[in-house]
Parts: structure tokens; C-alpha cells; sequence
């Protein structure tokens, strides 16, 4: 078992009625706000003007950086720097979803840098410094309202890099309202789905040495929640309890919690990183459709034990059934879930990628040598695996 610090300094409204506390919790860090939004989803729902009216309550100012990209790129980072430079921004408050709390996070590191922000992502510098950062989270998926990550994207290079930098980017208070993700299209809120599923599987599958027994039910749990209230809030967009229960999962997918004890990196999401830095598609279905192609790709007589633990504790299958059969079934599931139930793509070919790129993608998402996933991954098991996406 690995030593760990498990330090999580956000704090968290949760639920209607909150925000009435934005003013008051902004005024402790300054006077003088940069809200971040995005293509205009919190403009036509109306919560925009009541953010903006909070602020004013409260005797604050602020400018505004809206337009940020869902895949956000590096110009949005080096628009919003500008802007807290130039107006003497104190406190950065995101209003959207991942995207948007990405872009503020390191727009809050880049305000204290003159140079060009990409150079944060390729850690030519190496910020000791960032405004405060607040959100306001729209959609459920990503965690970014309570990690201290985010990943940027270089469209002239198609890069796509991601990291956190804990205590620095880390949101200080978040506003979670799951009536706020009523809105999130079928579309964006089985991509959310698929994201959140994808950051448990991810810190699920690893070595005995990276987990344990308490860590393993509980995220055995959040998997069960998503399973369970993703396909109600598709069928009910306005369901609370379903846009709640996804809403706080995601967060506590990702938030230091569960993944407390690894060292290992990541699987699936190095390699979807690159198909959405290519493609710019949309991260949760790039997910959806590597996940139970890495999964089979992985099964063997060493992971299969791993996958029993997943089939008979989150989908209820059978376990008198021999480890590779329950593996097996709980790929089948896995697989039926997010292209089935939630209603994804489940091949490239079908949102229009091929193989062109792949020796050059899989190349990158191991950094030349190896990805330390739950089974290491080389160059060629990476284009294997993509291949098999096709
Ligand atoms: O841009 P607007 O107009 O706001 O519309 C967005 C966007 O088009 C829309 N949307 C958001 N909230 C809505 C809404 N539409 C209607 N009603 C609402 N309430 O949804 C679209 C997608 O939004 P986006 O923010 O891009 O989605 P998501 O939250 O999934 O964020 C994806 C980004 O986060 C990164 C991904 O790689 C991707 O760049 N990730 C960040 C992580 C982190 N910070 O720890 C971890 C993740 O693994 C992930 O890599
Ligand atoms: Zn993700």
C-alpha cells in the first residue's frame, strides 16, 4: 500500500439556493472578478445575468472572457492572462462545464507570466503562483470543480496536455447546482457519463499495491451510481436526484479520494487525449469507444482477477462462473452500457477517424516509451488498440 497526502481545500455548495453565497465567498479574495464562460449555453439559460447580479450585490466588479472551446485551446488561456493583467483581475470565477473550469485554471497561473501560456503545458515554466479560482459547474463529467487539473489544447501542434498542480489550481469554492445540468443535451450528458465512469475504471484498474479494500467498494459504488442514474437523467433530463447523484459522483471520481494511492499513470486517457488533440471531438465519447477495446486487449490470466472483482461487484454477474468468464461478460457489459444505454458511437469510422494518425498519436500518448497503466502499454499495443476501435 503506498503512502499518501489526501488534501482537498474546495469548498463545495452543493445544491439549489446557493448561490446567494458567490458574493460573500469572492469578497474574501478581492474585489475585482474575471467570469469565464463558454460558446453561450449560461447566456440563454439566464444564469449568467443572475451570476453577474450576485457580483454587483456584493459591491464587486468584473470583466468577462467568454467564447471558451469545449476542448479549450491555448489562445483562450492567452486571451483571459491578458485580461487579468491588464484589468488587475483578483479572483477568477469559471461559469460552464470542464472546459471553461480548465481554461480558468490556468489562465489563473498565466496571469503571472508574460510568455506564452503553452509553455505552462510543456513545463518550460513552471508557475509558483495563481489567482484564486471559483466555479460555477454546468455539467457533470470531468471533476474539474474539485481537482487541480485541467488540459489545454494546442490545435498548430495538436497537442493536448493535461496535469495538476495541487494546492495551485485547485477550485477554492465550487457552486455544484444539479438543476444547472438540466439543460446538457442527451448527447453531452452520456459523453459526462462515459468521463465519469472512465476516471473510476481508470483508478479501479490498477495493482493490489495501488488500492484497497474500503477504496475498492467505494469506487465499485460510484460505478454502480453511474450505471444507475445516467440512463434516468437521459430518459429525464430534469430528474434531481439523477442529475445530483451524477453531478456529486463526478466529483468524488476524481477529487484525490479514491485515487489517493497511485503512482500510476492513467490509460484510457492518455490515449483519448490524443483523438480529441487530432480531432477535436468531444473527450467522454472518445472514452466510451476506447474503454472496452482496452479492456479486452488487457485480459489475461494476470488482469483477469481484477475484472472479476468489476463484474460480480458492479454489474451483479454470477460468481460462481470462472474468473475469464466473468471478465468476459463484464467487457460485454461495459460495452453494451455506453454504446446501447447511453446511445454512443462505438467505432472511430462512425464519427469519421482513421487510421492515418495513429502511429504518430499512439506514439505520443506514451511519450516514446512506456504507459504505465494497469497493464503497460508500448507504441504498438497503443495502435493495436486503436485499431481495434475502427
Ligand atoms: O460552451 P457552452 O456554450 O457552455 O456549451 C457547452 C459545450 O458545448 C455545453 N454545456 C455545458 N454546460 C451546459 C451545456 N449545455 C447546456 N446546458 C448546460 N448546463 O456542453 C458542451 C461541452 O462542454 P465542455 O465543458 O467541453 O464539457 P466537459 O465538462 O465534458 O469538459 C471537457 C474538457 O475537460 C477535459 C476534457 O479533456 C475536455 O477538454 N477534462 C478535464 C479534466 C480535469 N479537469 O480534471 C479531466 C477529464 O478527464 C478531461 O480530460
Ligand atoms: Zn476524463
Amino acid at each position: 500500500m503506498n503512502a499518501f497526502v489526501y488534501d482537498i481545500p474546495t469548498k463545495v455548495y452543493f445544491g439549489e439556493n446557493q448561490l446567494g453565497h458567490l458574493g460573500e465567498e469572492l469578497k474574501k479574495y478581492g474585489d475585482r472578478v474575471l467570469v469565464c464562460t463558454g460558446g453561450g449555453s449560461v447566456k440563454e439559460s439566464g444564469l449568467l445575468d443572475k451570476v453577474l447580479e450576485e457580483i454587483k450585490k456584493a459591491g464587486l466588479s468584473f470583466v468577462e472572457l467568454s467564447g471558451i472551446e469545449p476542448n479549450p485551446k491555448v489562445r483562450s488561456v492567452n486571451r483571459g492572462a491578458q485580461i487579468c493583467r491588464d484589468e488587475n483581475v483578483d479572483v477568477i470565477l469559471a461559469v460552464g462545464g470542464g472546459s471553461v473550469i480548465d481554461c480558468a485554471k490556468f489562465i489563473a497561473a498565466a496571469a503571472f507570466y508574460d510568455g506564452d501560456a503553452w509553455d505552462i503545458m510543456t513545463k518550460k515554466y513552471e508557475p509558483e503562483k495563481a489567482l484564486p479560482i471559483f466555479d460555477i459547474s454546468t455539467l457533470s463529467a470531468t471533476g474539474s470543480d474539485m481537482d487541480a487539473g485541467g488540459v489545454i489544447s494546442n490545435p498548430d501542434t495538436h497537442d493536448k496536455i493535461g496535469f495538476s498542480i495541487p494546492g495551485l489550481l485547485q477550485p477554492k469554492v465550487s457552486f455544484l447546482n444539479p438543476s444547472l445540468t438540466f439543460s446538457v443535451s442527451p448527447y453531452q450528458t452520456a459523453c459526462g457519463s462515459a468521463d465519469i465512469l472512465s476516471h473510476i475504471i481508470e483508478s479501479y484498474f490498477v495493482t493490489p499495491d495501488e488500492s484497497m479494500y474500503m477504496l475498492d467498494r467505494i469506487k465499485e459504488s460510484l460505478m454502480k451510481t453511474v450505471l444507475e442514474y445516467a440512463p434516468k437523467a437521459l430518459e429525464d433530463p430534469e430528474n434531481y436526484e439523477a442529475r445530483a447523484n451524477l453531478q456529486w459522483a463526478a466529483s468524488w471520481a476524481i477529487n484525490g479520494f479514491t485515487g489517493a494511492m497511485q503512482t500510476s499513470e492513467w490509460s484510457c486517457h492518455p490515449m483519448e487525449h490524443e483523438l480529441s488533440a487530432f480531432y477535436d471531438i468531444t473527450h467522454g465519447l472518445g472514452l466510451a469507444i476506447l474503454t472496452p477495446r482496452w479492456m479486452e486487449y488487457i485480459l489475461d490470466e494476470t488482469t483477469a482477477g481484477r475484472f472479476y472483482d468489476y463484474g460480480v461487484n458492479v454489474f451483479g454477474i454470477d460468481p460462481g462462473l470462472s474468473e475469464m468468464e466473468v471478465a468476459k461478460a463484464a467487457i460485454e457489459k461495459t460495452k453494451t452500457f455506453l454504446s446501447e444505454t447511453l446511445g454512443l458511437p462505438s467505432t472511430l469510422r462512425e464519427i469519421g477517424i482513421d487510421e492515418s494518425h495513429f502511429p504518430v498519436m499512439a506514439e505520443k500518448a506514451c511519450s516514446s516509451s512506456v504507459l504505465q497503466g494497469f497493464k503497460p502499454l508500448k507504441k504498438e499495443d497503443i495502435e493495436t488498440i486503436y485499431h481495434m476501435c475502427l
